[in-house]
C-alpha cells in the first residue's frame, strides 16, 4: 500500500485502498484522514453547514425491520401521529428561525389517507413558507420509505424536491438477515430508481456496524452509491434497541464503532466528493459531540429535531437518542455553537442543495 499522505491526495481509489482507509484505527492516521476529508469539503463545498429541521410526524409503521425500535411488531411503544396543523407549524417554525429546509419523516405506510396527508402537508408548507427570505419557500426533503412511482410523483409535484431512502446494506445476505422475508433489497433499489424518475434529488445510506457486516461490504456500499449517482448520503452507526428483534445480537464496542462511522463519512467524501453528507443524530447518541466530529470528518448537513417534545420519546429507532427532553428552541441554541466549534458556519436561509445534483442539472 502507498503511504497514506500520497493516497489521500488521489481523486479515485481502488477497492483495496477504500478498505484500507475504512479500517484505519491509529490516532495519527485517523487524523490525517479527517483533515483530508474536511479540507476537500471546504474546497468543493465551502465552509457552510446546512440545516434541515426534521419533523418525525408519526411512528406508525407497517414494516418490521429487525433492528428498529418502532417496527410494527413492537407493542410496547406508544404510537402517535401529529395532526397536519402540528406538522405544518413545526416546519414553518424552522423557516422562521432561518433553517431553510425541512425533513418530514415517519414510519412507512401506504394507505390512501396517509398518502393524502403527506401530500397535503407538503403543499401547505410550501405555500405558507414563502417569504422575503425564502422566495421559493422551504426546501422539503421527504423520508417516508418505499412507495409507488405514482406516489413519488405526487409528492414531488406537491413541492418536495429531495428524498431519503436508506438502502441499509447492499449485501443481499445481510439485508435478508435484518429484514423480514417480504422486504426485498431489489424492491428498495427499484424505489431509488423511481425517486430519480420522479425528479427528486436522491439520498441513501447505510447503517455502519450491523452485526455480520464486513469492511468489504461497506466498500461495496460506496460503489453502489457511485453507481446510482447518489446526491445525498445519510449514514449512522447501528445501535441496538431493547425492543428490537436484534437485541441479542451484539453491537460493536462504542469506540471502534464510532471510528468506523467517522471513517466511512470521510471516505465517502473522498470518493463521492461533491455530495451532501449528513452528520446524523445516531452519532450523537454514542458521543456527546458526535455530530460535530462527523462534520470535522467531512459531513456538511445537520438535522435539528423539530418533533414536539411530548412525542419525542416515542420516536426512538435506537437507544440513547439525544435531545429527548429538549424542545425545538433548545436544539436551536445548542446547534449553532456546535457547528462553529469545528470551524464551520451555518448556511442560514438556504436550501443547501447537493452540488453534485446541481452540476447534473446545469
Ligand atoms: N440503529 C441505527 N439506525 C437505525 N435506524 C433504524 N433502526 C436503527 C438502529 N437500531 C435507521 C435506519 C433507517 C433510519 C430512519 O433509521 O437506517 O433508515
Ligand atoms: Fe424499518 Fe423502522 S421499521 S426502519
Amino acid at each position: 500500500m502507498k503511504n497514506l499522505e500520497e493516497l489521500l491526495k488521489q481523486e479515485t481509489f481502488s477497492d483495496e485502498e477504500i478498505a484500507y482507509l475504512l479500517g484505519l484505527t491509529g490516532t495519527d492516521e485517523c487524523n490525517q484522514l479527517r483533515t483530508a476529508a474536511y479540507d476537500l469539503t471546504t474546497e468543493l463545498l465551502g465552509t457552510e453547514v446546512y440545516y434541515r429541521g426534521i419533523v418525525e410526524f408519526s411512528n406508525l409503521c407497517e414494516l418490521d425491520c429487525h433492528y428498529c425500535g418502532i417496527r410494527n411488531g413492537n407493542d410496547e411503544v406508544e404510537r402517535y401521529s401529529l395532526t397536519q396543523e402540528q406538522v405544518v407549524d413545526a416546519a414553518l417554525w424552522c423557516g422562521e428561525v432561518g433553517y431553510g429546509s425541512t425533513v418530514l419523516q415517519s414510519g412507512e405506510r401506504h394507505s390512501p389517507e396517509y398518502i393524502d396527508f403527506v401530500e397535503n402537508s407538503i403543499r401547505e408548507i410550501k405555500t405558507k413558507s414563502i417569504s422575503e427570505t425564502l422566495p421559493e419557500g422551504l426546501g422539503i426533503t421527504l423520508s417516508v420509505g418505499e412507495q409507488t412511482l405514482e406516489t413519488y410523483k405526487r409528492f414531488h409535484e406537491a413541492g418536495a424536491h429531495r428524498y431519503l431512502l436508506r438502502i441499509e446494506t447492499t449485501n443481499p445476505e445481510l439485508y435478508a438477515k435484518i429484514h423480514p422475508a417480504d422486504q426485498k433489497l431489489e424492491e428498495r433499489k427499484k424505489c431509488l430508481d423511481y425517486l430519480r424518475e420522479a425528479g427528486f434529488q436522491v439520498g441513501t445510506g447505510v447503517m455502519i456496524g450491523i452485526p455480520g457486516q464486513t469492511i468489504d461490504m461497506l466498500v461495496q456500499d460506496i460503489r453502489f452509491f457511485q453507481s446510482m449517482d447518489i446526491d445525498m448520503i445519510g449514514m449512522g452507526p447501528y445501535i441496538s434497541h431493547h425492543q428490537s428483534c436484534m437485541y441479542d445480537k451484539s453491537m460493536m464496542d462504542v469506540e471502534p464503532l464510532l471510528q468506523l462511522a467517522f471513517n466511512m463519512i470521510a471516505v465517502v467524501r473522498l470518493v463521492l466528493r461533491d455530495v451532501n453528507i449528513a452528520a446524523t443524530t445516531a452519532l450523537q447518541a454514542l458521543l456527546k459531540n458526535g455530530r460535530e466530529v462527523g462534520i470535522s470528518y467531512g459531513a456538511n448537513i445537520t438535522m435539528p429535531n423539530l418533533t414536539p417534545r411530548e412525542v419525542r420519546p416515542s420516536y426512538q429507532l435506537y437507544e440513547g437518542k439525544p435531545c429527548i427532553d429538549e424542545g425545538r428552541a433548545d436544539c436551536h441554541g445548542c446547534l449553532q455553537k456546535r457547528v462553529e466549534s469545528v470551524g464551520r458556519t451555518v448556511g442560514w436561509n438556504k436550501w443547501g442543495d447537493s452540488k453534485h445534483y446541481m452540476k447534473k442539472s446545469l
